[in-house]
């Protein structure tokens, strides 16, 4: 298993692990991984990109005080086979090595409450401020509830 940063040749690889990720997206995140603002990671098995993960180091807007994971995803045939959560863990060694005591996540706990509850047992806590709209995917508002786990 290895765990490496994505590179610009990956857009087809990654796509076959989340086929609704557009060209613009992509390229945004190689070009931010570039000026050092995220980590846009991969992990491989037996040389087929399995899950990924979008590390910002400057967090997100509601809490830019330590970094946040984003979009992590897992090929739909291959989840539950511990993928996501060992790209977790790899997020949390790399912000615990830059001295960061904390990293966040956001999530729809009502959409998405099989991901909340991953979140939960690998130690995240729910902040319990206010959830917020983050994003509008396909005309329907993702409502999300922020995380965070002390490192
Ligand atoms: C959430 C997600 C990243 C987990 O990845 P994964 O590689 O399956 O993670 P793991 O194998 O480490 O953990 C599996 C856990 O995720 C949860 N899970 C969510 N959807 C699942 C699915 N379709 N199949 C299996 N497990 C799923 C289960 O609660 C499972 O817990 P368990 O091990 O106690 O049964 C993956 O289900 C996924 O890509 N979902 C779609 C994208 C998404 O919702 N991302 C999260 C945004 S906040």
């Amino acid at each position: 298993m290895l765990i490496r940063n994505v590179d610009k040749n990956d857009f087809e690889s990654i796509k076959e692990i989340k086929p609704v990720i557009d060209s613009v997206t992509f390229d945004d995140r190689i070009l931010r991984q570039a000026k050092g603002d995220v980590d846009f990671l991969v992990l491989e098995d037996n040389g087929d990109l399995k899950c990924f993960v979008l590390l910002k180091w400057k967090g997100k807007d509601t809490h830019p005080e330590y970094p946040d994971i984003e979009d992590l995803y897992t090929k739909a045939s291959e989840r539950g086979k511990k993928y996501g959560s060992t790209l977790i863990a790899e997020c949390e060694k790399m912000v615990r090595e830059k001295g960061f005591n904390k990293i966040g996540l956001a999530v729809n706990p009502n959409e998405n409450c099989s991901a909340h509850k991953l979140y939960k047992r690998l130690g995240f806590n729910d902040t319990g401020e206010k959830t917020y709209i983050d994003g509008v995917y396909n005309g329907v508002e993702d409502w999300c509830i922020d995380m965070e786990k002390s490192i």
